[in-house]
């Protein structure tokens, strides 16, 4: 767990957040909208994969994460 406290009221899940591939940075389906900035800025920057994948992601933002790489 990457934080030791984690609030969900930080995130706007879309969608069923199903994490069709179950993490592996293979699908867009655990994509969130991270709403509280002083929290996003302190998350590690994606990896590559992750970028790949968002670019996929229906309504991307600049906050938009993959949730299973987040929460
Ligand atoms: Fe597929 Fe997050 S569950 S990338």
């Amino acid at each position: 767990q990457r934080f030791a406290s984690l609030h969900l009221s930080n995130f706007v899940l879309l969608g069923f957040n199903e994490r069709a591939c179950e993490g592996s940075l293979a699908c867009s389906t655990c994509h969130v909208i991270v709403m509280d900035m002083e929290y996003y800025n302190k998350l590690e920057d994606p990896a590559d994969e992750e970028n790949d994948m968002l670019d996929l992601a229906f309504g991307l933002t600049e906050t938009s994460r993959l949730g299973c790489q987040v929460i």
